[in-house]
């Protein structure tokens, strides 16, 4: 399938330098003619320039071609600066040759305070919006791209639409980068001069078909607790369900509904959906695969919400206790340590959201896009976080960052 049509004029891409920046660098040279124009982050145009080119490498997993580097533009832009950072003149350079906009870029941390999440995820959209309007007023602007995440619909259960998105109170979200991320979707639904499509991929992880990543957050944090014997027990609640997909269909997926007819709909699941795993399968998968790989897993007891406050209470209070009590002193500093990696991700092992993909699945399977069932995505991606020691052993060959398009033509 070709994407000449909608991706032969410049596409401007925030994030490339990032997990799925990469991934969709990989993409659309693969399959458009787009030149592709990337502000990143650094000191000066020089070190940008380094920077690009190591970017485009690890995207591709190779050398590129001299067409590739031809095809790519690095620019020096920081999104949490007005006009990027950049003088006026080269603002409307930038504008001037910009078509499409992909934007990527964001704070993925949970942790971050309200203030610090809205400067990167929603001023940092706007001013990325900035230059889409810049370049409406030249004439010829085609769509802003946002990629924005599943997890912005909050703490609603049941089934859940790509359009919706809860209240702005603290309550309907799990942290600052779900509300952070639903402040920015609202920012851009509710103008009406640009055209906007959102992307809203669930918890993206490994290649599809080889588990292949560089990202260890997420996932791969009790992942690793779990292979590494260290999670003796772990929360869940509701129907405590995770879903995730791979890298790969995330980019493919964006490219491919960017040039699908829309209709009214503004938003897209990039998800599992009803294919999603819970907790438990997920700590089943983990611990066999670990064992099958030789470690030591532990194997969590999965408890209820309120005997896990009781057992955080418990490792806060012994992590207190006096010096002659040694052995209780250093289980709670141990537990509390153990606590600190985990609670971050903690919230996720209560999801009782379905995150409705017929929509997009519909036309993303006519394209000959799709998400192996999510269970052996689960085997595959298990086998490569745990084979690799979490990435600090390579597999099989000596490149650590393999782009998806080398991988599939390597797999194939
Ligand atoms: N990873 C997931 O599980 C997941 C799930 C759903 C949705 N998403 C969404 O997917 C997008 C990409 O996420 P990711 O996993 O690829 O994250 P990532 O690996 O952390 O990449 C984030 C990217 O944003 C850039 N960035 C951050 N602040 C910037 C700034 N001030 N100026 C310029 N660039 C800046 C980073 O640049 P530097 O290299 O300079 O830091 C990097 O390129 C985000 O919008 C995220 O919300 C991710």
């Amino acid at each position: 399938m070709s994407f000449e049509r909608l991706f032969a004029e410049p596409v401007l891409l925030t994030g490339s330098t990032g997990f799925l920046g990469r991934a969709v660098i990989a993409e659309l040279l693969a399959t458009s003619s787009a030149t592709l124009l990337c502000p990143i982050r650094a000191t000066s145009h020089e070190a940008a320039q380094v920077r690009g080119a190591e970017t485009l490498h690890a995207a591709l997993g190779r050398a590129p071609t001299h067409d590739e580097v031809e095809r790519l533009q690095w620019v020096r832009g920081d999104i949490e600066e007005t006009q990027m950072g950049m003088a006026d003149e080269q603002w409307h350079h930038l504008a001037s040759l910009t078509h499409d906009i992909i934007h990527c870029a964001a704070s993925v941390r949970f942790d971050l305070d309200l203030d610090e999440a809205q400067r990167i995820n929603v001023d940092g959209t706007a001013n990325v919006f900035a230059l889409a309007q810049a370049a409406a007023e030249l004439g010829g602007f085609g769509c802003f791209h946002h990629v924005s995440t599943a997890y912005v619909s909050g703490t609603k259960s049941g089934l859940v639409d790509a359009d919706y998105i809860p209240a702005d109170v603290a309550g309907n979200f799990r942290n600052t980068y779900e509300r952070t991320k639903a402040r920015a979707e609202r920012l851009l639904r509710d103008q009406t001069e640009i055209d906007v499509a959102i992307y809203r991929p669930s918890i993206v992880g490994g290649h599809t078909l080889t588990g292949h990543t560089d990202n260890w957050n997420v996932l791969y944090a009790p992942m690793r607790m779990i292979a590494n014997g260290q999670l003796p027990v772990m929360p869940h609640a509701g129907l405590a369900l995770v879903d995730s997909v791979g890298v790969d269909y995330v980019a493919r997926g964006l490219v491919t509904l960017a040039q699908s007819e829309r209709g009214d709909f503004v938003g897209h699941h990039l998800t599992a959906g009803p294919d999603a795993f819970n907790v438990a399968q997920f700590v089943d998968v983990t611990v066999r695969t670990a064992r099958l790989l030789d470690k030591k897993p532990s194997e969590p007891q999965l408890v209820g919400p309120a005997r896990w406050a009781a057992l955080t209470t418990g490792v806060g209070l012994a992590a207190k206790a006096p010096k002659s009590a040694p052995k209780l002193r250093r289980w709670g500093r141990l537990g509390e340590r153990g606590l600190r990696g985990f609670s971050p991700y903690a919230p996720y092992t209560a999801v009782s959201t379905r995150f409705d993909n017929r929509r997009e699945r519909l036309v993303l399977e006519g394209a000959g896009v799709a998400m192996p069932p999510s269970l052996s995505y689960l085997e595959t991606i298990a086998s490569f976080a745990i084979g690799t020691e979490f990435g600090r052993r390579p597999l099989v060959d000596d490149s650590v960052l393999l782009s998806s398009a080398r991988l599939e033509r390597e797999v194939a």
